[in-house]
């Protein structure tokens, strides 16, 4: 079976617009933060530079599964043995994963299971040309520089970061690899940059404020 291209455009659920202050030297930060112990790095002695799921640390208290406007498993479908790039494409400049496009669910749903409520609320979100609003799971705090294709060129897997998601009925938050010690013990694991400016452009005022 052949799916349509999973095109970028506006599919995007919106995302917090970045702002940053004038730049104030990053020294401040680091004059005002300390790391701590690095707890990962006693686990992490028996990981291989391959990378295994332990290489992140899971969320110390599972968070509760978002609502989503239609009750997507990725438990069912990966069980169908579909790959993730089929529905979350890395395009330029390679930040984000992406959502699929409502016509890659079509492909298989304009007639598969289409009298179920929530096909057919699927299919309506399609015939508007509506992307689907999915809410997000796991997000950087804005300013953070991240790129999904440095880590997938590296050779890190989607399950370092976000778990087995193969037996995920709902998805939900499982690993720490939003927060500062989920990045850092994990580029400490494999030896990437640890400096500041690794992953901060430059001071800006969410660094601060704790959250
Ligand atoms: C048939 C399409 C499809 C396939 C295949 C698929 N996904 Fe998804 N994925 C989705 C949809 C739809 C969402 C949004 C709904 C949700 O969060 O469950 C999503 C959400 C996610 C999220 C949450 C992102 C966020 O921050 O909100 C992650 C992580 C993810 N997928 C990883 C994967 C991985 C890893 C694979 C392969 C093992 C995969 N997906 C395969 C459709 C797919
Ligand atoms: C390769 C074919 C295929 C694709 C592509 C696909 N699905 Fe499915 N989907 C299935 C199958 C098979 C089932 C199980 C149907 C059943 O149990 O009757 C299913 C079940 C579902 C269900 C549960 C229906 C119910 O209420 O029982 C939802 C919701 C769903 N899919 C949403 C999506 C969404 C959203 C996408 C796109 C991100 C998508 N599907 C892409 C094959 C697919
Ligand atoms: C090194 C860790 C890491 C790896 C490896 C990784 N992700 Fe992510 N993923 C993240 C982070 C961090 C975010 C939040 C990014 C943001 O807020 O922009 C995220 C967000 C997402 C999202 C939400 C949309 C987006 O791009 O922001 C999807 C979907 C997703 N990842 C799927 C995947 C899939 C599929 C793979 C494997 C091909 C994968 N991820 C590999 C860490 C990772
Ligand atoms: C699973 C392990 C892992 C996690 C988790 C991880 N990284 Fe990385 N990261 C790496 C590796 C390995 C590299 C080195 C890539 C290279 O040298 O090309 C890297 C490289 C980077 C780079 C490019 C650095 C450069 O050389 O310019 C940035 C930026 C970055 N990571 C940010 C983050 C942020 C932000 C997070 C958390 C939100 C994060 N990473 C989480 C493993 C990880
Ligand atoms: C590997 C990537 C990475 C490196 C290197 C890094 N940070 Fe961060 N930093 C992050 C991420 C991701 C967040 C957002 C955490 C969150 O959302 O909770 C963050 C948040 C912060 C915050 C805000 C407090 C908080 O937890 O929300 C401060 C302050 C900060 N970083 C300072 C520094 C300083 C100083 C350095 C250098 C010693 C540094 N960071 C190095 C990724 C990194």
């Amino acid at each position: 079976m052949q799916f349509l291209g999973n095109s970028y455009g506006g599919e995007r659920v919106k995302r917090i617009d970045r702002k940053f202050v004038s730049p104030v030297l990053i020294a401040l930060g680091l004059a005002i933060f300390h790391f701590g112990g690095a707890p990962a790095a006693l686990a992490a002695q028996s990981a291989n530079l391959q990378g295994s799921a332990q290489d992140v640390h899971d969320t110390p208290v599972p968070l509760p599964a978002p609502e989503q406007p239609i009750p997507y498993s990725h438990k069912t479908h990966l069980a169908l043995g579909l790959e993730c790039q089929m529905c979350h494409t890395n395009p330029d400049a390679g930040r984000m994963m992406t959502f699929p496009v409502t016509a890659t669910c079509m492909n298989c749903h304009s007639s598969l299971a289409k009298n179920k409520p929530s096909i057919q609320k699927l299919a309506a979100f399609d015939s508007s040309k509506t992307p689907v609003p999915w809410v997000r799971v796991y997000t950087v705090l804005p300013g953070v520089k991240w790129s999904h294709r440095r880590h997938l060129d590296a050779g890190m897997k989607c399950e370092m970061c976000h778990g087995d998601v193969s037996q995920m009925q709902v998805m939900t938050n499982v690993k720490s690899v939003t927060s500062m010690v989920g990045c850092l013990d994990c580029h400490k694991l494999h030896n990437a940059k640890t400096t500041c400016v690794t992953c901060h452009a430059a001071w800006s005022p969410e660094m601060v404020v704790a959250k």
